[in-house]
């Protein structure tokens, strides 16, 4: 039984949590030191009581799915510390500095066209201020479901600023600079084509790692953006478990939804991603039965790093919280997020970017990262081989 079928008005008030961006931007924000914000509390018993009652066991099948011995590099939005994110250039720069997958964040335009974009506002990577004035909504925002995909191809994509005063300010200062050259947004099939083909040049099979963005948002403006993307992809031939893409989102209802009632009426069977960020709405899944949980119908997890280390952690003395292992046990893949060289973007318990991916890779044993850096990554893997 599908979610759908026993879904309560609470439930959609709790989906709306998750559409919440899991990371804020200002400048000088540290991921690592950021102390987790503050939620409404999910109840997952909710959900979990909704899957007792669809039938769906606690400990499903996934538990037995072996970790892959490969760590993999996952190119969070391209080479974004190099490019603008989501560009098509940060994109074949990821693909030639090696990454194993490459990452695109979706969101859906007013014709309801895929674009690889990280939020649903278009403010704060393109001028659509200046070439759409008067287009925002009451709350100031300029959302990209209220232009068709013409309209958005009409922008240009710059580095990713805010707005302080009108004035456009950097929130990587040594990134990147804002509005130079010139990029474009593109659709998800437009990546898929470049990937694709970069695939067929090089002989090699680098994978997609696709996330839906706000479903419950798309929603209640009318639109299955989940339904979408499972098209998009298997048009392009990604159907099963095989065909080397992980699907994920930070929404379980979603999740479980596609899980148990989109990819079996498409006739999909892809590999799925637990997003788990750093805020209170995620706390009850934290454990060895919220694993166990999440293994009745996704994959592998995709944590915010906070999340696998104690923050009172020190260089000689890195405690981890055990999520990973919880995980592990469970039959769960760990791919956190979203690992940066610069210093104020690091935890103060590792040395330098290495050093963090030691911490990471040895001590915390997870399976693969998220980087906006795949070239130091893959340069580190590769060192120790
Ligand atoms: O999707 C995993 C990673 O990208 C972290 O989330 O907010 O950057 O899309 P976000
Ligand atoms: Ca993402």
């Amino acid at each position: 039984m599908g979610m759908g079928s026993c879904r309560t008005s609470s439930q959609d008030t709790v989906r709306e949590k998750y559409d919440t961006e899991a990371e804020s931007y200002s400048r000088g924000s540290n991921q690592f030191v950021t102390a987790i914000r503050s939620f409404p509390i999910l109840s997952f018993l909710l959900f979990a009581g909704c899957a007792a009652n669809s039938g769906v066991e606690v400990v499903g099948d996934n538990f037995e799915t072996p970790q892959p011995a490969k760590k993999l590099v996952i190119a969070h939005r391209g080479a974004s510390g190099y490019l603008p994110e989501h560009t098509i250039a940060a994109k074949a720069m990821a693909y030639a500095q090696g990454a194993d997958y490459i990452e695109q964040d979706l969101v859906m335009t007013k014709d309801d066209r895929l674009v690889v974009l990280h939020d649903r506002h278009l403010d704060t990577v393109t001028d659509v201020a200046s070439v759409f004035p008067g287009r925002a909504r009451d709350d100031g925002r300029y959302y990209v479901i209220d232009f068709t995909l013409d309209e958005i191809r009409q922008l240009s994509v710059s580095e990713r600023f805010e707005l302080e005063d009108r004035v456009a300010t950097p929130v990587f200062k040594d990134r990147f600079p804002l509005w130079k050259s010139s990029f474009r947004v593109h659709t998800f099939s437009e990546e898929i084509e470049l990937i694709q083909g970069l695939n067929k040049s090089t002989g090699k099979s680098v994978g997609l790692y696709p996330e839906i963005k706000s479903p419950a948002f798309h929603r209640d403006e009318g639109k299955d953006i989940a339904s979408a993307a499972l098209d998009v992809l298997s048009e392009y031939g990604y159907t099963s478990q095989s065909d080397d893409v992980f699907l994920q989102c930070f929404d379980p209802y979603e999740l479980q939804r596609i899980h148990a009632d989109l990819m079996p009426a498409k006739e999909m069977d892809l590999l799925l991603i637990q997003l788990i960020a750093a805020s209170e709405e995620y706390q009850s899944l934290l454990s060895a039965d919220g694993m166990k949980q999440l293994a009745t119908f996704v994959d592998g997890i995709g944590p915010s790093a906070l999340l696998l280390v104690e923050k009172d952690s020190t260089a000689s003395g890195i405690r981890t919280t055990g999520l990973t292992a919880f995980a592990h046990a469970a039959g769960l893949k760990v791919h956190p997020y979203t690992f940066r060289r610069e210093r104020d973007q690091m935890p103060p318990y590792a040395k330098d970017y290495d050093d963090l991916l030691t911490i990471f890779f040895d001590e915390v044993g997870v399976d693969g990262v998220f980087t906006d850096f795949p070239d130091l990554t893959v340069q580190f893997l590769e060192n120790r081989r």
